[in-house]
């Protein structure tokens, strides 16, 4: 039986990692590395600062990078680009485990955030494990998501008292404000879908690159806001060849 390890390690900051990952990791006989895109430096340089900072010197450990597959940018069908992708990825997943692996062994993947997220890996290593074709178990470990960052950099409560929030991504967001909701936590906008509403009365805690050396934070009336975060957004993007941001829109 070989197993794996889910591990969120925060939204950013190598802080935000919990004593029950930081215990994980040293558990771990080897990782895991996939990224991909722009922003793929950075990303591999805070895995392997979080690794630095937590393996204890003695845990010997490996890591084993694949290449992670890419998705069609403009695809004509969106969800079955998405579920192509995962099938890709999970075929690069079983071959490190089945090649990389010695039976016994413990495997870590790091995961941006927390893997419950809008991150595909549990189910990637779910349908690997209900395949049968390779013998595996694996555990979840929690992070600091995006969307927690987001709340503790601005210093606010995500939920007005006893109202529910809707977690969305900017795709979703275009199709409208859904009725009955007041309070939308945003992901995976790559479209300033949030200025559609500017005309309303809502307000936005915007922010970007949460938690790194890069950190923007822009928050008020989204009528009067608007402009400067998709100027902000589009110069954060232009600098650095790509951008991460989450906000909260609140209807006032
Ligand atoms: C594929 S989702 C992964 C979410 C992640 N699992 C989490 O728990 O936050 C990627 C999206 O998360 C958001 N995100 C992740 N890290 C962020 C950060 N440091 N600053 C702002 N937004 C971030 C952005 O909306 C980005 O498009």
């Amino acid at each position: 039986m070989k197993k794996i390890l889910i591990i969120g390690i925060g939204a950013g900051d190598p802080d935000y990692i919990t004593v029950q990952a930081v215990k994980a990791l040293n558990r771990a006989d080897l990782f895991f590395l996939m990224d991909k895109g722009p922003a793929k430096t950075k990303l591999r340089a805070l895995r392997e600062e979080i690794c630095r900072r937590h393996i204890a010197p003695g845990h010997p450990h490996r890591f084993v990078e694949a290449p992670s597959p890419s998705r069609d940018t403009a695809p004509a069908d969106y969800r079955a680009s998405v579920d192509e992708l995962n099938e890709a990825k999970q075929a690069v997943f079983e071959a490190m485990i089945r090649d990389e692996m010695n039976d016994g062994e413990t495997a870590g993947i790091l995961v941006w955030g927390d893997p419950m997220l809008y991150d595909s890996t549990i189910r990637n290593i779910e349908a690997i494990a209900a395949s049968g074709r390779q013998s595996i178990s694996y555990e979840v470990i929690p992070g600091i998501t995006a969307v927690q960052a987001l709340a503790a950099r601005h210093g606010i409560p995500l939920n007005r008292i006893a109202e529910p929030v809707l977690l969305t991504t900017g795709r979703k967001l275009a199709e409208g404000f859904p009725d009955g909701i007041d309070s939308a936590a945003v992901l995976l906008d790559g479209e300033d879908t949030y200025r559609r509403f500017a005309d309303q009365d809502v307000e936005i805690y915007w922010g970007a690159y949460l938690g790194t050396p890069d950190e923007i934070l822009i928050s008020g009336r989204l009528k009067d806001v608007a402009d400067e975060i998709h100027r902000r957004r589009a110069e954060a993007r232009q600098k650095n060849g790509w951008i991460m941001d989450t906000y909260l829109l609140r209807r006032r």
